[in-house]
This record gives structure tokens, C-alpha cells and sequence, in this order.
């Protein structure tokens, strides 16, 4: 049967010979490229007048986040800007939580708002919510991953989408606002006073949060990255109950279903995460690529890693925010070069330690 043999080379020679992927997948893949991509956390927002203008017409953070065609053309400003060789979703780490029961509300100062569970009623409440259905419940997310994935085809640009892992997402449910201006004091009570509680709502967000990572990848996105933001105020025993074994889970389960698309794991610069103390943790998760903040010498995350066995995963980072925001052209081309020499092409991509400032100028960035 000749035709039957001609259609498996077709078939067989396909992938390779129409569609080599972008450069940020290959990075992030640990494959060798060409050179190290880029991409800011946070690049869509604030910094950015044409940001600023559109906050004229639509006032709130959720209508921008939740309107597609404003989504869609909000994620796509710095990409016409500086041709970043990723381009993340606008949207945050909050938005799926009303389809799981939690409603929430952002000011344009940054204040959050959310009605707390802190008892097992709220929680009761909170895990009686209908089945969280992506397609259903936040379509407006897959629709402006599919559309960036049509803007962006034929180009070498991969679109990112993200979610926040358990224990970030918790910290605001249960504190019912934002925990750096508390000291995430009532979370800390809530684990003393009913750990079975925090567990029972850490692993209801995990199973969700899996789920609305792996609609997000088959909507479109290319990379996924997973925040864990506030997981280093925890102390080390602290972090090993409350926050690994839920990124744990997240990671394998998105895994589980979607082994070939790459996550990036995050957290930020804290009391017990700064210095890269816990990156040998986060690369233990299964992630392809951990993101080091600008406490740690990369070379030295990179030694760290290496010693702990995780030569396969690949760092991301780690330009210091406030030399993009207040160095001199020399000062953030000297740092950024500093940072390439030390890791290479392979195995890296360039970012920041954090989000871009607001009062970055467009011109540094
Ligand atoms: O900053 C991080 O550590 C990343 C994880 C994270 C996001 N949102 C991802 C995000 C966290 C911790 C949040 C919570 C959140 N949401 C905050 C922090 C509040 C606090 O102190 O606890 C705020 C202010 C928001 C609201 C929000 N989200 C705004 C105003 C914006 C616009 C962007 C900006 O900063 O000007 C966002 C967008 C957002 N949050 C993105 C991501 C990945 C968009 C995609 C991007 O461009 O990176």
C-alpha cells in the first residue's frame, strides 16, 4: 500500500519541517539556542502611557483583565514596544478565584478586597460553589490566549500564561487583602489554629488552579509560569508544609496532562528566600526553569542548583527592578551583560528579579 507509506513520511516529516518552535520554549526546554530571550514579569501595566491612557475608558483592573479585546491589546504593548520574546496574558493570579468560589475586588491603588475564609463555614461555602469550569467560567481568559496566539503567529514570540500556586492565592483568601502589610498575621493564626482547615482549602486551590493552568495551555499558552510569591516569609519547616507540597501538586498534575509545555516556577525576595535559599526547593517541584530574584549572584544560583541535582533545570532572571527603573543606559546594559556572561545562552532566559516598577521610564525598559 504505497499511499499509506507516503502519508506517515508525510506525516512523520511534518513537525520539523513547518514549525520549529519559538525561542523562548527552545530556552526554556533546556534546548541550545541561539541567543537568551526575553521578557519582563509585569511588563504589561503601569509603566507604559499607552497603559495609563487606556485606564481612562475602562477605569477598573478587572474590566481591563476581564475584557478580551482589552486584555488582548494590553498584553500586546510591550511586545510593539520592545519585541520581548514572550508576551504573558494581562491578567492575575486572582482573577480565576470567583469561579471557586471567592470574590474579589481590586482598587487602582493595588488594594484588594476579598470576604475571608477563615472559618470552616467560608469554607464550606467556598468549596459548595458549581464545579469550576474554565470554559465556561473564565472563556475571556481563552479567548485572548487563542487570539495572542494568532496575532503572534509567524513570529518568533511565545505567549505566556500563569497562574498563582496555592499558597500565595491562600495567603489572600484567608487574609482577605493583601499579607505584606500584616505580616500575613491571620494565615499564620489560621495554620495554629486549624491546620486541617488550611490544608483542606491549600489543596482545593491546588486541584483548581492544575485544571485552569491546563485549560490555559490548550487555549494557547506556550510556557506557564506558577507564583509563589509570598512563600518566603515562611520559615524553612514552615515553607516544607505550607507551600512545596502544594506547588508539588500543582506542577505534577499539570505535568501529569501537559508534559511537554514548560513552567517556570517564581517567588519573591523574602526573609528566608533571598540569597537563593530555597531555589534548590523550587527545582525540585518538576519545573523546567526556576526564577531567581535579585538577592542571589546567578552564577551562584546556578552552583546552588548544580550541587543540588538540578543541572537539567534552567534558571530565569534576575536583573535588579531598580537598576532598570533608575540606571543610566551604560549602568542596565552593564548589568544585564554581566548576567548573561555568567550563565550563557543555554539554559536561561533574561528577566527581572521582580516586576518591572511602575515608575520605570519606557526608554530603560
Ligand atoms: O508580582 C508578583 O510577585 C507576581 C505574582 C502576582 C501577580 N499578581 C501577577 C500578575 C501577585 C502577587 C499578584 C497580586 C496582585 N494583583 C497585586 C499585588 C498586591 C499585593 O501587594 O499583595 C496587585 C497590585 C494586583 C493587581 C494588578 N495585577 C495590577 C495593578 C496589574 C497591572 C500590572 C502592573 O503592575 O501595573 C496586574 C497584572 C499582573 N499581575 C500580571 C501578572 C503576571 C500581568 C501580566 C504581566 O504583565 O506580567
Amino acid at each position: 500500500m504505497p499511499g499509506v507509506h507516503i502519508a506517515c513520511w508525510l506525516v512523520a516529516l511534518a513537525p520539523a519541517a513547518t514549525s520549529k518552535e519559538p525561542l523562548l520554549v527552545r530556552a526554556a526546554k533546556g534546548q541550545a539556542v541561539e541567543k537568551t530571550p526575553v521578557w519582563m514579569m509585569r511588563q504589561a501595566g503601569r509603566h507604559m502611557k499607552v497603559y495609563r491612557d487606556l485606564v481612562q475608558t475602562y477605569p477598573t483592573f478587572r474590566q481591563r483583565s476581564e475584557t478580551p479585546d482589552v486584555s488582548l491589546e494590553i498584553s500586546l504593548q510591550p511586545y510593539r514596544a520592545y519585541k520581548t520574546d514572550g508576551v504573558i496574558l494581562f491578567s492575575d493570579i486572582l482573577t480565576p478565584l470567583p469561579a471557586m468560589g471567592v470574590d474579589f475586588d481590586i482598587s487602582e491603588g493595588g488594594g484588594i478586597t476579598i470576604d475571608p475564609i477563615r472559618t470552616r463555614d467560608a469554607f464550606d461555602r467556598m468549596a459548595s460553589a458549581p464545579p469550576f469550569c474554565p470554559e465556561k467560567d473564565v472563556a475571556f481568559v481563552g479567548n485572548v490566549l487563542k487570539r495572542l496566539r494568532e496575532e503572534l503567529a509567524g513570529t518568533d514570540a511565545t505567549v505566556l500564561g500563569f497562574v498563582g500556586l496555592p499558597f500565595t492565592l491562600a495567603s489572600y483568601v484567608v487574609e482577605g487583602a493583601t499579607g505584606t502589610k500584616n505580616g500575613f498575621a491571620e494565615f499564620r493564626a489560621l495554620r495554629e489554629r486549624d491546620p486541617s482547615l488550611c490544608d483542606d482549602i491549600l489543596s482545593l486551590l491546588a486541584d483548581k488552579i492544575a485544571q485552569y493552568a491546563i485549560y490555559q495551555i490548550d487555549s494557547g499558552a506556550q510556557v506557564v509560569q506558577v507564583f509563589d510569591s509570598w512563600a518566603g516569609h515562611l520559615e524553612p519547616d514552615q515553607f516544607d508544609t505550607w507551600a512545596l507540597p502544594y506547588q508539588k501538586r500543582v506542577v505534577e498534575a499539570i505535568k501529569a496532562a501537559r508534559p511537554d509545555t514548560p513552567l517556570i516556577i517564581y517567588m519573591a525576595p523574602d526573609t528566608h528566600s533571598k540569597g537563593g535559599a530555597l531555589i534548590h526547593k523550587l527545582a525540585s517541584t518538576g519545573v523546567n526553569l526556576v526564577s531567581v530574584d535579585h538577592t542571589v549572584d546567578i552564577a551562584e544560583a546556578r552552583k546552588l542548583l548544580d550541587a543540588a541535582g538540578y543541572e537539567k533545570v534552567g534558571l530565569q532572571g534576575n536583573l535588579d527592578p531598580a537598576i532598570l527603573r533608575d540606571g543610566s543606559p551604560e549602568e542596565i546594559v552593564s548589568a544585564a551583560e554581566s548576567i548573561l556572561q555568567k550563565v550563557g545562552n543555554t539554559g536561561h532566559v533574561m528577566n527581572l528579579g521582580h516586576g518591572i516598577e511602575a515608575t520605570t521610564p519606557e526608554e530603560n525598559a
